[in-house]
């Protein structure tokens, strides 16, 4: 039985996000295909995911022993990241990048001895073992090619965080140009929408 961790970044309900429409799509489909896996939705909105604290940087500089951080809060996060096979992040695109408060998330998973670890060679990611990555994503103008291509930020910075704990199987399932006028809006969806399943069918 495989664990799905399925992190949700966006304010908005599942009806009203487009994004969401897409990545609940991928999880339904997952579901239907994989009866027995546990899946754990953390919607980092309903979870009220705030930036580290000063005293929260200080208890993870605090030396603590194994037990000590399985039960620690400020590793929470990090320690259901790492114990998950696969993830799926559902975030739109927002102001190049993704909403601030994934940044936030990350900086709770992005943990020394749990995730990734310092050696003499430079930093090593912890989480290899084949632990795989679908990032959906909705943007309203195009970035995956074209002029404002160098401009995307959201999705690189996913790739290479994950790349730098040690997860290189990154898919990406994009819907784009969803907020220019004159797009036909449900056509692109529906092409994500048919992306997602097929992707689920096969994570
Ligand atoms: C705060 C904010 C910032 C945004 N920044 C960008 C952006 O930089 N580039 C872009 O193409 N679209 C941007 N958008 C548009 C959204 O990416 C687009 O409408 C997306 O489909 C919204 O997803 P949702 O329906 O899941 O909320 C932004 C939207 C918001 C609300």
């Amino acid at each position: 039985m495989a664990t799905l961790l399925y992190i949700k970044a966006n304010p908005k309900t599942n009806q009203d996000s487009r994004t969401f429409r897409i990545s609940e799509t991928f999880i339904d489909s997952y579901r239907k295909k994989n009866p027995g896996d546990q899946i754990i939705i953390r919607d980092l909105y309903e979870e009220n995911v705030q930036p580290l604290t000063a005293e929260q940087l200080q208890e993870r500089f605090n030396a603590m022993d194994e037990e000590s951080i399985k039960k620690h809060p400020v590793y929470k996060y990090a320690l259901e990241f790492k114990n998950a096979d696969k993830i799926v992040i559902a975030a739109p695109m927002w102001n190049l990048g993704f909403p601030a408060i994934l940044k936030c998330y990350l900086d709770y998973i992005m943990a020394v001895g749990i995730t990734f670890k310092y050696t003499e060679n430079g930093p090593v990611g912890l989480c290899e073992g084949g632990k795989k990555v679908v990032h959906i994503v909705t943007r309203g103008g195009v970035y995956s090619e074209g002029p404002a291509a160098a401009y995307e930020m959201g999705d690189k910075y996913l790739r290479v965080v994950f790349g730098f704990l040690g997860i290189y199987d990154f898919t990406t399932i994009a819907a784009e140009m969803l907020d220019v006028i004159g797009t036909d809006v449900e056509g692109i969806m529906a092409n994500a929408l048919k992306d997602a399943e097929d992707t689920a069918n096969n994570f």
